[in-house]
């Protein structure tokens, strides 16, 4: 079923059903109010909704059906504040007398072949897509606000965002434009958020729902190392495999907010967009306010499967880069490998050795610009430091690739050092945190992207660089909150949503400019991976933390609404950096084969053995990395002593197991993992010579080798044979 038909408006019962493959989303519009009556399971039949027993919802004692009750009770599909609705609304308006409250009522409906854009924002997109959209209008006459729902039937998801039209006379102020509300029943309600820190972002962690709010948020400008725009709202008992999930991620790079408010008759509330804490978006008569777009995801088969709800849909839907589904080049990074302390003389013998062990790019990271030799200064003047590289960015870039390497290169174009040229001519161009000051974080000050100039000088900058070279490569980094919202053109309620748009504005120039480039979001690490970023980049640096053993968390913890072909991940040196850590170098291998997969090294310090490894894990990277990029992820084991995952093929044909001993102990027999996503009726034949069938892999289990020593790891490959072991494809059932 596609297109239109995945949408329809029963005129008489006044109900509109969203359906995707396996799922349904139901409005139905009551005595003018517009209310959320279910989204779950797939329901087939013709609808009642008798469960909403709109007759009792007022239900105070005596006041059955008295207005302010019955505002407080209802579930609205998108609640407004300021009418008797003490929960936390979707919407907050106040008029020129400083007056809160708007009241909703439906007014009108469409439904669309594709959908309509969002100005200025990322937003899902790609063929087929059916869109509704639905129009209220507020009975104050200040504003309308259309309800817009795009479907994507085949992947389970269905995206949300808001417009708010004035239909006022007067300037009016937005407070709160929530991108979604949902209101579904409490059931032992749990929600599963991914907060961290530096190096240890998205570190899944589930908390029961008691009365009241749970708030998800993020103040910082950026969506944040504390807290991922990406939660979950599931039962008590939901598994990896089994039970009910709603999973919520924002099309959104910047400061957020998710309210999860279990109500006084055991209903919960989720509303989530952009945060609302000092918001004050001014409106003109006729002007009109985007929110971001939220995608969510209902799954009835536990979380593994809405995480793969979400990968396909981000892999279809949200990335455009035309890298998503390709391989990408196997590269070096030298951050980690000399940090400021490099010359173009280290970086050739780096790519020398590199390319010799079979790695495609060098890309050259913080340092190479300016007077920067350390990070108190530079950051805005973007021209090559020819001490450190007297041929030149291009230069360098030629010697690279007749060596047989692309060259990449870092930047980190929303910053600016108060030790800069740039600062030096445009100290107004930094945000500042009260009137003159400003608190410094990494020595650094942040660029006022809310300013055209300003975008046009970084611009300028980025674009000179990209048209001179040939450098196929960006790591767009971004080290620093926003602290204060003081610039001298934007008011302090509008700045940090502003902020982004300017960002948007430029990463979209750039990718329309150069399509060839391959764009790597960073923000510290991952300190700002969302689908916003992956509209742009289809992958970002996933944390400045690459121990092989941490990183199963945090990609773990990232695979849930991410997929692993957009996590960048590395081989780096031992000990780790980030946790004085010695892992085996194959371990960090097969971690790293999770994502993006390349290096983070001083290669020329390596011994031939360990090179010899790198040859071996990139010909692994070769010959796997295609179930990483477009295969479907299946987390088996998530302990603390050992952790297995891993990816099978759409037409179940292939797949690749890796298994981590993270604790050895002793007289430990083998581990009997059970596989998941095969075709129970497939013979598989392992790299071991041994064949099994699926139906013996998923439920008895797959024998790990009987591994030694802590932090060790080993992968396995399966691929559908007949009996005689020839492959087989897509109709392996009939072969067999
Ligand atoms: C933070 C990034 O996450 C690192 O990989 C590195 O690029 C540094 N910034 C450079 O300043």
């Amino acid at each position: 079923m596609k297109d239109r038909a995945c949408i329809s408006f029963d005129n008489e019962k006044m109900i509109f059903h969203i359906k995707t493959r396996k799922t349904s989303y139901i409005i139905a519009v009551i005595d003018g109010f517009l209310a959320h009556a279910y989204y779950g399971t797939r329901l087939e039949g013709s609808l009642t909704l008798n469960h909403l027993m709109v007759e009792d919802i007022a239900f105070l004692q005596g006041n059955i059906g008295e207005e302010g009750t019955f505002m407080d009770s209802f579930p609205f599909e998108y609640p407004s504040d300021g009418q008797g609705d003490f929960r936390c609304p979707g919407i907050s308006i106040k008029n020129d007398k400083h007056i809160t409250g708007c009241n909703l009522k439906y007014e009108d409906y469409r439904i669309l072949q594709g959908r309509r854009a969002i100005k200025g924002l990322p937003y899902s997109n790609g063929k087929d897509i059916s869109s509704l959209e639905i129009v209220l209008k507020d009975v104050n006459n200040l504003v309308e606000v259309t309800l817009s729902y795009s479907v994507f039937y085949e992947s389970d998801i269905i995206t949300k965002n808001v417009i708010v039209k004035s239909i006022s006379h007067r300037t009016i102020t937005l407070n709160t434009v929530m991108s979604s509300s949902l209101d579904i029943p409490y059931d032992e309600t749990e929600v599963i958020s991914l907060p961290g820190s530096w190096a240890r972002e998205r570190m899944i962690e589930r908390t029961k729902i008691g009365h009241g709010q749970i708030v998800l948020a993020s103040d910082r400008g950026i969506s944040s190392h504390q807290m991922n725009p990406a939660f979950a709202v599931v039962s008590k008992d939901t598994t990896e495999t089994t039970g009910p999930a709603w999973g919520m991620a924002l099309v959104y790079s910047g400061s957020f907010v998710a309210r999860i408010e279990r109500t006084q008759f055991d209903r919960v509330r989720i509303v989530a967009g952009i945060s609302d804490n000092d918001f004050e978006w001014t409106l003109k008569p006729g002007e009109e306010f985007y929110s971001p777009e939220i995608a969510i995801c209902y799954s009835s088969e536990g979380i593994g499967n809405m995480s793969r709800c979400f990968h396909d849909f981000v892999r279809n839907n949200i990335i455009r880069s035309k890298y998503i589904f390709k391989e990408r080049p196997v590269l070096i990074n030298n951050w980690e490998a000399t940090y400021f302390d490099f010359d173009s003389k280290k970086l050739l013998e780096i790519g020398q050795k590199a390319r010799d062990a079979g790695i495609e790019m060098l890309v050259v990271d913080d340092g190479w610009f300016g007077a920067r030799e350390k990070d108190n200064s530079s950051l805005g003047d973007w021209e090559c430091n020819t001490k450190k590289i007297p041929e030149g960015l291009d230069g360098l870039c030629d010697e690279l690739n007749d060596m047989g390497l692309q060259m990449g290169i870092w930047f980190e174009p929303e910053m600016i050092s108060p030790d800069s040229d740039l600062y030096r001519t445009h100290p107004d161009w930094a945000l500042r945190e009260s009137g003159t000051g400003y608190v410094m974080c990494r020595t650094q000050l942040v660029l006022d992207m809310t300013r055209k100039e300003v975008r046009d000088y970084v611009y300028a900058c980025l674009s000179d660089v990209f048209s001179k070279t040939n450098i196929k490569y960006l790591k767009w980094d971004m080290n620093r909150p926003l602290i204060g919202k003081v610039s001298t053109v934007t008011p302090p309620g509008e700045l940090h949503h502003r902020y982004m748009l300017g960002v948007y504005e430029l990463q979209e120039k750039l990718t329309e400019q150069f399509p060839y480039l391959l764009i790597e979001n960073c923000c510290g690490g991952g300190g700002r991976f969302d689908l916003g970023m992956l509209y742009y980049s289809p992958q970002i640096w996933c944390s400045d933390d690459t121990d092989a053993v941490e990183r199963i968390c945090i990609q773990e913890g990232t695979s849930l609404f991410y997929p692993p072909s957009s996590m960048g991940a590395h081989v780096s040196v031992c000990p780790n950096h980030a946790v004085g850590r010695i892992t085996d170098m194959k371990t960090r291998g097969h971690v790293a084969l999770f994502g993006t997969f390349g290096y983070e090294l001083d290669i020329t310090k390596l011994s031939e053995d360990e090179i010899d490894v790198i040859r071996q894990q990139i010909d692994d990277y070769k010959k796997y990395s295609h179930l990483i990029r477009m295969g479907d992820l299946y987390r088996l084991i998530s302990k603390d002593d050992k952790a297995a995952w891993m990816f099978v093929s759409k037409d179940k044909t292939e797949a690749l197991l890796t298994y981590v001993q993270i604790l050895g102990s002793a007289n430990k027999p083998r581990v009997l993992v059970r596989l998941r996503g095969l075709n129970p009726k497939n013979n598989y034949l392992t790299d071991d010579g041994r064949i099994y069938t699926g139906d013996e892999l998923m439920n008895i289990g797959f024998a790990t080798g009987k591994v030694f020593g802590d932090f060790k790891s080993e992968i396995h490959y399966f691929r559908a044979v007949n009996n005689t072991e020839k492959d087989i494809g897509e109709d392996a059932d009939e072969k067999l």
